[in-house]
Parts: C-alpha cells; structure tokens; sequence
C-alpha cells in the first residue's frame, strides 16, 4: 500500500471552497472544483467521482486556490472561458465574455432562421449566406459562436484594444471570422450597406458606476467597461449609429445593455427613424439586458 503524502482530493477541494469562501469569491465550491479539474485534466462528473477515491490533490492546486482568493478571475487562471459551443483562449488585457452575452448569440440565430429573405425564393437558389458582424469583439466569443452555429456565414469583426485583438485573432482565425483592428465607430465602410446582422456589446458602464466585484473592477480592461459619457451610452450610440450605415434595409441590429439603459436604448432607436420592430429582450434571469431592431426600408434581398 502507497501512503499519500499530501491531503486527498475530496479534502483538498473543501478546504479550498472555505478558503474562497472567506475571500468573499460568489461560487467558491464551484471554483475550488473547477480549479482542481483543470490541473487534472477532468470535467467535473469525474473530477467528483475521483474525490470520493483516494486520489491525492494535485501539484500547485494550492497555489492556483490562493490567487483565486485573491479575487483573479477564475478564466484568467485556468487560460479559458466557455461560451456556447466555444472553449475561448483569455487572459489580461481582454473582457471574460458572460453568461447573458449567450441569449443576444441566440437573438441573432432566431432571426436568422425567421428572417424573410431566407424564404425569398432567389436566395432560396443560393447557399443563403448571412453577412454578420459583431462590433467590439474582444475574446471574439460573438462572432465565433456565429461563425460556429451558422454554417456558411460570412462573419467579421471589429475590435480597438490592441490586446484584445490579439486575444480575438487567436480564437478567430480557426473558425475564419474576418477580424479587423479598428473603431466601431467608423470601421468597414467599405462594407456600408451590405450586413444582415450588426450586433454588439459594446461597453456601457456609466463612469461613476465602478463595478464593485475585484475581478471586474481590477481585470477586466477599462475600455471594455465605460461606455463613455456619464450615462455609458456613447459607445453604445456609436453602434446604433455603424448598425444603421452597415446594414442592409431590412437588416437585423442587436445590442446588449444595462437593465436600465433598456427604456433609453429603446426610445433613442424609435425617435431616429430609422428603425422599425424596435424590441427589448430579457436575458434568463429576466431583465432587460438587450434591444433588437430591423432596419427601415424596403429589403434588398
Ligand atoms: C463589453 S466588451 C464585449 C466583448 C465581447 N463582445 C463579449 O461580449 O464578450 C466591449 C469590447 O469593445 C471593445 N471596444 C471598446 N471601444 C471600442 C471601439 N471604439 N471600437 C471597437 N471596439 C471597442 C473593448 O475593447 C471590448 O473588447
């Protein structure tokens, strides 16, 4: 019979939900598992599995359990975060893509699959090839999910922090999105007209509304975070504003928010005029987290 050394698994990863716990981490047992499935290489039935047994804890847990109670974001540590289908590469310098961020990927689905130029019989000829683009990409996890869900789309995407560029190119370019440094702002005009589907999560925190949370407040980077102006919103009027010049007349245009810019977003989008099917979405947990609209004027498909 081997003697073990150190404590056992199961041991090992009560210890450290306690110790994320009293570090104040939201989800310290599912951390302190999480964590300790990453050193071994196992997903969480196995991992569960194994802390019944006798395996050991694994070299260095300690240490990842420590800088995780130092509030460093659970996917900068393990190098990985997953979104939908994707398991995305992350790390400093770009924004951890978040649970609410999936419903707007699936707004631009439903629609894709509803929308009335896919029934037109012309394209119906064609392989239907939706031109999507997805402003404000960072890690890519919008337009990676597209370009993985949507077999056949053209998908492009458009990020200005240089590293989250490069953390963008790095999951994008298996999956063939066209990623392009550059400013939602003025970015693809050579592309002016021609999308089916502009969607974005632009930064929209309000400058004074520092977010309480240590991994956010000190990892993720600022200008993924404030909006711009003391409301938030003048990113977010930018991409309204790009939504309207890369869309084609009956293109679809979705954008995540704050709960309470919902009624603001909303209003702004029906008194431009340029907008029709002006709808607020609710995200799983039931608040308004996102809008969607359809481009006026007779459809060019
Ligand atoms: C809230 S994060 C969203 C990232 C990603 N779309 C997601 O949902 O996980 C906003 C992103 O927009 C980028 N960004 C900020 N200002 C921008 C601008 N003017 N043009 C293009 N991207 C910008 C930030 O660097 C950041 O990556």
């Amino acid at each position: 019979m081997t003697e073990r050394t150190g404590p056992g698994l199961g041991d090992a990863v009560r210890e450290a939900a306690a110790t994320l716990a009293a570090a104040g981490v939201p989800s310290p047992r599912v951390d302190a598992e999480l964590l300790a499935g990453h050193l071994l290489g196992v997903g969480p039935g196995r991992l569960r599995a194994l802390m019944l047994g006798d395996t050991p804890a694994p070299e260095g847990y300690g240490e990842l359990v420590a800088e995780r109670a130092r509030r460093t974001p659970l996917q900068h540590i393990t190098g990985v975060a997953h979104f939908r289908y994707l398991d995305l590469a992350v790390g400093p310098g770009v924004f951890i893509p978040r649970p609410e961020t999936e419903s707007v990927v699936q707004l631009v689905l439903d629609w894709l699959k509803g929308a009335d130029w896919l029934k037109d019989t012309d394209r119906m000829q064609a392989p239907a090839r939706p031109k999507v683009v997805d402003l404000g990409t960072g890690s890519g996890a919008i337009a990676g999910s597209i370009a993985h869900e949507v077999p056949g789309a053209e998908v492009h995407a458009v990020e200005y922090s240089e590293f989250a560029h490069a953390w963008a190119a790095k999951n994008l370019a298996p999956l063939g999105v066209h990623l392009i440094r550059g400013d939602l702002r003025d970015a693809l005009p050579e592309h002016n007209g021609t999308f089916d589907v502009v969607v974005s999560n632009p930064p929209y925190i309000p400058a004074e509304a520092v977010p309480n949370e240590p991994e956010v407040a000190l990892h993720d980077p600022p200008e993924a975070l404030y909006g711009g102006g003391a409301d938030g919103m003048e990113l977010p009027t930018a991409a309204a504003a790009s939504a309207a010049r890369l869309l084609v007349p009956g293109g679809y245009f979705v954008m995540e928010h704050a709960e309470v810019q919902s009624g603001w977003i909303a209003a702004m989008l029906e008194r431009s005029g340029l907008w029709s099917a002006v709808t607020t979405h609710r995200d799983l947990n039931g608040k308004d987290r996102a809008t969607s609209a359809v481009l006026a004027g007779p459809s060019a498909r």
